[in-house]
């Protein structure tokens, strides 16, 4: 069987649920796309951490920009997180030499998706990112294969499973928010600084992707509006429910007359609600489109199992050869839309 060779830039959460998924999966990964899928290099700050899977015969570096440009491997897996920095020099570097990018990165999507596409555009590569937004939902290929007949209107849903985690914990057991978010760390959900999770700046790199691909529009990431949860109390959450209404932090996009509306804030949704339904870390990704009509897709939205699949899933379109333009049209073409200040419809 052809091979397809891959090194992973980041060993954490996310990237101990890929090792294992290869794993546990190879044989059915293989069939699917016609190419056993290798991993040849990792790198990780931690070399002794035991992440359950022996990775004897792998190349280690510690540097993950030298791993980025090893010759031998035709696919970089960026999972070390962050708009600047290291993340952002191993992707550009992936690409400059001719190899394709699969990334779990929204930061980085959301402040320099174009840039990244274009380049990956220009070098005939792939870039992928369907682990970037609601972890294992696979909203990204939703979006931009599954739609692509639509002219969307509108995509709005959960988009941080640490959030809705807590907001479920504290509305089911009275418990207040500090408390809660301590279990979601521990449960792997939340982001390194966990302050993206509760002051909406996950949803909002999440939102900010969404609405390139749903609008084929350049999204300027600073004109979103974003608040989280933080002063959320367990009081707020029992009073809405005695009126008969959840509290949600949703990502709205929403294309208007005058320009794209983009915001993320903490929301009252009626209780009978399909979204009131999603509860813990379960996202829902619900979209408009002109013909199909209104689509929900809901799953687990962070942790390493989901994250895992949605990673693998993109290596496997690579290895079967599939090709999509990333933000669904060429980076060159995307529109620019004005975002329209804090509209309150
Ligand atoms: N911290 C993110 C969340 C992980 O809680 O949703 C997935 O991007």
């Amino acid at each position: 069987t052809p091979v397809l060779r891959i090194g992973i830039a980041g060993l954490g959460t996310v990237g101990g649920g890929v090792l294992r998924l290869l794993q546990a999966n190879a044989d059915l990964l293989a069939q699917r796309s016609g190419r056993r899928i290798v991993v040849a290099a990792v790198s990780a700050r931690d070399r002794h951490r035991d992440r359950g899977i022996p990775l004897d015969g792998v190349r280690w570096y510690d540097d993950a920009v030298a791993l980025a440009a090893d010759p031998e491997i035709d696919v970089v897996v960026e999972l070390i997180g962050g708009a600047d920095g290291v993340a952002r020099v191993v992707c550009e570097t992936a690409i400059a030499h001719g190899k394709s990018v699969v990334t779990a990165n929204k930061a980085l999507l959301a402040l320099r998706g174009p840039a990244l596409a274009a380049q990956a555009e220009e070098a005939g590569v792939g870039l992928a990112f369907e682990a970037a937004v609601a972890g294992g939902i696979p909203a990204i290929k939703g979006l931009r294969e599954g739609l692509a007949a639509n002219r969307i209107d509108g995509v709005f849903g959960i988009l941080n499973g640490t959030c809705n985690y807590i907001l479920t914990e504290m509305r089911t057991t009275g418990r207040e928010f500090a408390e809660v978010l301590a279990e979601a760390q521990k449960l792997g959900y939340a982001e390194a600084d966990p302050s993206f999770d509760v002051d909406g700046v996950d949803a909002a790199h999440k939102l900010a992707v969404l609405a390139a691909l749903a609008f084929n529009a350049r999204v300027e990431f600073d004109d979103l509006h974003i608040e989280g949860i933080r002063h959320v109390s367990a009081l707020d959450i029992a009073y809405a429910e005695e009126l008969g209404y959840r509290i949600k932090l949703l990502g709205i996009a929403r294309r208007t007359t005058e320009g794209l509306s983009l915001r993320v804030h903490p929301c009252m949704v009626a209780a009978a609600s399909p979204i009131a339904h999603v509860e813990g870390v379960f996202n829902a990704v619900v979209a408009q489109g002109d013909f199909v009509g209104q689509v929900m897709m809901t799953g687990r939205g962070a942790g390493a199992g989901p994250t895992a699949s949605a990673v693998v899933a993109d290596l496997v379109d690579l290895a079967r050869g599939l090709r999509v333009p990333a933000l669904g049209i060429p980076a060159a073409r995307l529109e620019a839309a004005p975002i329209v200040a804090m509209d309150h419809r």
